[in-house]
């Protein structure tokens, strides 16, 4: 048997009920938010995924006791002892994920230095953290960069500044907050993003004693205080996973209902999901989300930084749209190269056309740059099996959507990367009766010879 390689047999509607957890891009942010605490601090609702080992591994280096708590999805995360942690072995972590960078701020207050390793994350875009680092500069840290990762130093207490992000970066707005916390005095942020997730991370560093204010026209005014302690948190659910299940209910003509997914993070997916056709139905414990029979419709979509229609759900849907009834434009402003991951869509049957030009009227980056960051999705198109390789996490469950959605076998490689970001994912495929199975390792070396 191999792990990393799933035969997906096709051609059925996904059915049935599956559980979301705490949301991946806040809680690995929340347990690195622990460092900066006195006292021990509990988050709850947290998934077995992939970041969070890796922050876990991470935060252990430096001192921290992690460990699981009573509750299922709880861990306990106690700071009492940080210290340095060997390079070698924080190295050990390189190109695992994007999070390590997010270490910068809360290891200068309590060590006066750090060291980073070289970040992993998905293949999307250039991914740069020269944000990231110009803000940290901005609190006076000193930044050296090796080639095996990079240096900071603090000599003094880092001072509170006033910052204007180029873009409403997610990470750089993280770093912000997880660093003017502790800092001397008053910390102003302009053109700060506003996700549900950032504003979670807020809530956590409020229980620890923060003073944050959250301003109407993204702003972000921090006063920096002496010491924080440890917290008691729920992650809120993972909008990103829901919108992911719609999308594979909408592509087989299923009927899922996602226990855990919240509205008020999701409208903006809401209002698209309705528009393209699919139905949905919201109570307190969650989300239905399904196909209600006739055709899908054509739209015209453009990702954007939160509140507009979150990248993340870009990949996911623009399967779905493969099966609508004519021509669906999309524009991915927040991400140059997040559209790569159509070509394989297209062997599978798709019609799906790369553009270099904005196909949109949201002001983006990437037009004058010539980066294919517009799909014309032509549809309805009947897919069939084929064989996939998987790029990136959300492209990764993309695939699986497609090859569920697709007549016959497909044979999907890498299906480990999307343990990064979905828990338990094949035994939530198999309670909503995939037909999904791990071939014998030498049917995949045979499959790879003849592909
Ligand atoms: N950017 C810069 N310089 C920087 C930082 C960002 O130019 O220093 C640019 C990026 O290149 C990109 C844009 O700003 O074009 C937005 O990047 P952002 O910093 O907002 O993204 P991130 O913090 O690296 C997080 C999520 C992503 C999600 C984005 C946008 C985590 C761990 N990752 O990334 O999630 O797409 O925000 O909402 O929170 C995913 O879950 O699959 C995923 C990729």
């Amino acid at each position: 048997m191999t792990d990393d390689v799933l035969l997906v047999h096709g051609g059925n509607p996904l059915e049935g009920e599956i559980q979301i957890r705490g949301a991946k891009n806040l809680v690995p942010k929340a347990m690195v938010a622990a460092l900066l605490g006195q006292g021990p601090s509990r988050l709850r609702n947290v998934p077995d995924i992939r970041d969070v080992k890796v922050v876990r591994g991470l935060l252990q280096l430096h001192g921290v006791t992690v460990r699981t708590g009573d509750e299922d999805g709880e861990l306990i995360l106690d700071p009492s002892h940080v210290e340095s942690a060997n390079v070698a072995d924080i190295d050990a972590h390189a190109g695992s994920s994007r999070i390590p960078i997010l270490f910068c701020g809360p290891l200068l207050h309590r060590l006066g230095h750090a060291f980073i390793p070289g970040l992993g994350g998905c293949d999307i875009g250039g991914r740069p953290v020269d944000f990231h680092f110009e803000v940290l500069r901005q609190f006076g840290a000193t930044i050296e960069k090796h080639p095996q990762g990079t240096y900071l130093v603090a000599t003094q207490r880092l001072r509170g500044t006033k910052i204007e992000l180029p873009y409403p970066s997610v990470g750089a707005t993280e770093q912000v907050l997880l660093t003017a916390v502790l800092a001397e005095g008053v910390t102003e942020l302009r053109n700060a993003a506003i996700e549900p997730e950032i504003v979670d991370l807020i809530c956590v560093l409020q229980k620890m004693g923060a003073i944050i204010s959250l301003g109407t026209d993204r702003t972000i005014l921090v006063t920096g205080v002496d010491e924080l302690d440890g917290y008691t948190h729920r992650a809120l659910p993972d909008r990103l996973e829901a919108a992911s299940w719609a999308c594979a209910a909408l592509a087989t003509k299923g009927d899922i209902y996602v226990r855990g997914a919240e509205q008020i993070p999701m409208m903006t997916f809401l209002n698209t999901f309705r528009k393209v056709g699919g139905a949905y139905e919201i109570d307190d414990e969650g989300i239905r989300f399904w196909h209600p029979g006739g055709e899908l419709k054509a739209i015209a979509l453009e990702t954007d930084v939160h509140p507009g229609f979150q990248t993340d759900w870009q990949q996911p849907l623009v399967v779905a749209l493969t099966q609508a009834t004519g021509l669906s434009i999309v524009h991915e402003t927040v991400y140059e190269s997040r559209l790569g991951f159509t070509g394989a869509l297209n062997q599978m049957g798709a019609h799906i056309q790369l553009y270099s030009e904005c196909l949109g009227g949201t002001p983006c980056r990437f037009g004058a740059r010539n980066f294919m960051h517009s799909a014309v999705v032509s549809g309805p198109s009947k897919l069939v099996g084929g064989e996939l390789v998987i790029p990136d996490l959300r492209g990764g469950f993309s695939y699986l959507i497609a090859a569920l959605a697709a007549e016959g076998t497909s044979t999907v490689h890498g299906i480990d990367l999307i343990n990064r970001g979905y828990e338990n994912f094949m035994d939530k495929l198999r309670d909503l009766g995939a037909h999904i199975e791990l071939p014998a390792a030498a049917e995949v070396a045979e499959v790879q010879l003849t592909a």
